[in-house]
């Protein structure tokens, strides 16, 4: 706590740390972990180097919301227990027991397995955490043999049981999904069922994050296989240990990673992601967290992701801009901006879009475009699949940006490099093979059909309960 406090000023003096992605206190973030809904309360864990603004000696820090968009930060939750050899408190999940109150699981780290230890609150406020005196499940319970990288529980209910999986792989290297169930209602025992899902891409050795979650009649597991974030929808059969996808795609195509999940009152189910920002360490703080998505399947039985509309309540006074063709570019007057959300429909075909914080000598900070069905977010490209009309909801955060097309057909998160000065908006537009065409045969511009720019008010982070 104290090393965190000592890095708070250096973290509040960047004028590049976005203002409203959740983001600790000071010092070091990277996974959400055991995402709950409790009481009225969002409650967010994450991975937290309390020493530095870089990754390593994780801990799991701890902050609650009541609209997911304010936050008060909270005692870091969960450490290392050091006088029992443990260096490492990883990632993980939560879930309700059947005394009605929460428990949190997480990977122990440091005795040469890892094991998953589970921690119930000590308080009523979930402020403090107490750990179970012993390990909840250990590499002796696989049917088969230790799993590599054996890590990250996630929970869930099904068949009026509470079930966990947890990522790894095989010794030989293969990518894989471990399923087990609770055998007592404390959940501090557990037996393994098999491998629930396993990947056919041999370059992917392990699956670390795993989430299993319903979603509107059906089952979706998320998996981050150290590159981008993938998801697959199908039916869940526990008896059979068989996970029969019928749908498959790639979460967010950017910079975020090691998904987590809750459900909310509203029976909302909430996304959340790790948000890289490369921040140097000497700033004080490194990463955030994607704004919270509310996640559906859509009519073609893939993924929609959408932020929480309670990043509404941060908009400030709106500049509306009426449609027009794109012959040429434009910088929305007026709008000059490091933080903002950005509405726009375009039509037309081509390639269409923005330059965010460009400088005063055009040079944009990042790009944001459609083109032949794509999204692109710097060079993240996202499938949004043809359509007369595109959507765009950009949110920029400082050095952050968040794009959705097409009502969360496709999500995409980045970081990007500008200077504190460079903050016009330019609108752009490209005929469909424009670039090298002969000039007479060239299709018409796009068309922007609206825009509509707010400034972004800052969240409140408050430091009221930041202590023991
Ligand atoms: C994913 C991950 C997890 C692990 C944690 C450690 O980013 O590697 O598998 O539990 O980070 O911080």
């Amino acid at each position: 706590m104290a090393a965190v406090r000592e890095a708070i000023p250096r973290a509040e003096a960047d004028p590049d740390r976005p203002v409203y992605h959740f983001r600790p206190p000071a010092n070091w973030t990277n996974d959400p972990n055991g995402t709950l809904y409790c009481r009225g309360w969002h409650h967010l864990f994450y991975q937290l180097n309390p020493f530095a603004a870089r990754i390593g000696s994780q801990h799991w820090g701890h902050a609650r919301s009541r609209d997911l968009v304010n936050w008060e930060h909270l005692p870091i939750a969960i450490w290392p227990s050091t006088d029992r050899g443990e260096t490492a408190i990883f990632s993980g999940g939560a879930t309700m027991a059947a005394d009605g109150r929460p428990r949190v699981f997480y990977t122990s780290i440091g005795r040469p397995q890892p094991e998953q230890w589970m921690a119930a609150p000590a308080d009523d406020d979930l402020f403090v955490w107490e750990k179970y005196s012993k390990p909840v499940l250990t590499q002796s319970a696989h049917i088969g043999g230790a799993i590599a990288q054996w890590r990250d529980p996630f929970l869930f209910q099904k068949d009026g049981a509470t079930h966990m999986v947890c990522g790894g792989g095989t010794s030989a290297g293969r990518a894989q999904v471990q399923l087990y169930r609770a055998t007592r209602p404390d959940l501090t025992e557990w037996k393994h069922l098999g491998a629930i899902f396993q990947t056919l891409d041999r370059e992917i050795r392990n699956f670390e994050c795993p989430n299993l979650f319903p979603l509107d009649g059906k089952w979706v597991l998320i998996v981050s296989p150290n590159r981008v974030c993938e998801y697959w929808i199908g039916d869940l059969d526990i008896a059979r240990v068989q996970f029969s996808p019928t749908a498959h795609g790639v979460l967010d195509p950017g910079d975020a990673y090691a998904s987590n999940i809750s459900a909310d009152e509203k029976g909302r189910t909430i996304l959340w992601l790790w948000g890289r920002t490369n921040t140097p360490p000497e700033r004080g703080w490194g990463s955030v967290m994607t704004m919270p998505r509310i996640l559906s399947i859509g009519p073609d039985g893939y993924l929609r992701q959408r932020p929480a509309p309670e990043f509404e309540t941060l908009r400030g006074e709106p500049k509306a801009f009426p449609g027009r063709s794109l012959e040429q570019p434009f910088v929305a007057a007026g709008a000059e901006t490091d933080c903002a959300e950005i509405e726009a429909e375009f039509s037309g075909g081509g390639r269409s879009g923005f330059e965010l914080r460009r400088s005063s000598d055009g040079k944009p900070g990042v790009v944001v475009s459609i083109e032949r069905g794509y999204l692109s977010v710097g060079a993240a490209r996202a499938f949004v699949g043809p359509a007369e009309r595109y959507r765009l909801r950009v949110f920029l955060d400082k050095r952050c940006v968040e794009a959705y097309a097409n009502d969360g057909t496709a999500a995409v998160y980045n970081w990007f490099d500008a200077g504190k000065d460079d903050r016009s908006i330019a609108v752009f537009g490209q005929a469909a093979g424009s670039r090298g065409g002969p000039a007479p045969n060239r299709a018409a511009p796009p068309r922007l059909e609206g825009l509509k720019i707010w400034p972004m008010r800052d969240a409140r982070f408050s430091l009221d309960h930041f202590h023991v």
